[in-house]
């Protein structure tokens, strides 16, 4: 992440949850000649069991002519954090954006140090994600990420990435009205923090992908993510690592619906599944282009 900070790109950073998943965002990867991070939330490892995940990534890992770090992301405490630390994680991040500055802080400490033992890298998170439309200008400043607060972080903890809230969100509905992120703040983070700047609920929602769901039979009306210009924008402010889920769930889910729906006699979950892995690795692929991360592996 600190050449694509330093070089103007960003990397993608994809949530894995099974073979499927992983096996898109390998192959994608490779077809892009990109590196790549796939990274694991704490309900997929109670989802798949730890040992399972892990097994999966790792082997795509090992068998990928690209780089491909295995990143914890959302660790919701220090025994997680130090878990996946232990068990070959190459980075974690820790999440103690819902603390206080000084909780956030301490905790992000803790783990940094046991982790840099390691040579394990860490990202921490100030600001929360949380809705910010319809909120007043005092709700906002306590939502979004305040430029001196996350230099003191930065130096207080040591951290090697730093999430930030700039007006994303998780999920497929991002935005009621305008989507707009705040790229001035994002500057001014930018200009007091030099080390790599991670862009959570990134992902654009494409109202094609929502469409077609809808089609075949999905309620996703209103669905809306951020445009693309702005993630251009944010890249060349500072963000090194984009982290996508809900695009790739969204084309996963499209095209499962898709063949259900037209191919009414097939049911072997590989005639489903691998429809559906492709799509995924089809978003992917056009991630990586749009982040510059292509070519650079
Ligand atoms: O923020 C990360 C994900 O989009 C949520 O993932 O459902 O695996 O916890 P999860
Ligand atoms: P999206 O829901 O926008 O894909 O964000 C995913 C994310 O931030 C995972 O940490
Ligand atoms: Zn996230």
């Amino acid at each position: 992440m600190v050449p694509a900070r330093k070089n103007g790109y960003a990397i993608g950073a994809f949530n894995v949850q099974n073979l499927e998943s992983t096996l898109a965002i390998v192959e994608a990867a490779a077809e892009e000649k990109s590196p790549v991070i796939m990274q694991i939330t704490p309900s997929v490892i109670k989802y798949a069991g730890l040992a399972y995940i892990i097994s999966i990534v790792k082997t795509a890992a090992q068998s990928a002519p690209v780089p491909v770090a295995m990143h914890l992301d959302h660790g919701e405490d220090f025994e997680t954090a130090a878990k996946c630390v232990e068990a070959g994680f190459t980075s974690v991040m820790i999440d103690g954006s819902f603390l206080s500055f000084e909780e956030n802080s301490a905790l992000t400490k803790r783990v940094v140090d046991i982790a840099h033992r390691k040579g394990v890298s860490v990202e921490a998170e100030l600001g929360k994600l949380a809705g910010v439309e319809e909120r007043s200008v005092e709700e906002k400043e306590a939502i979004l990420t305040d430029p001196d607060a996350a230099a003191e972080f930065v130096e207080k903890t040591g951290v090697d990435a730093l999430a930030v809230a700039i007006g994303t969100s998780h999920g497929a509905y991002k935005f009621k009205s305008e989507a707009k992120l705040d790229l001035e703040r994002l500057k001014a983070i930018s200009k007091k923090v030099s080390i790599p700047l991670v862009l959570h609920g990134a992902s654009n929602v494409p109202q094609w992908i929502v469409e077609k769901a809808n089609k075949y039979g999905a309620a996703l009306s209103g669905a809306k993510g951020i445009p693309e210009e702005q993630i251009k924008q944010a890249i060349s402010l500072g963000i090194a690592k984009i982290n996508i889920d809900t695009d790739l769930r969204l084309a996963f889910t499209a095209t499962v619906r898709e063949v259900l729906t037209n191919s009414p006699k097939e049911f072997d979950p590989r005639k489903i599944l691998g429809p559906a892995k492709d799509a995924m690795k089809e978003v992917a692929k056009s991630k990586m282009r749009l982040f510059g991360s292509s070519g650079k592996a």
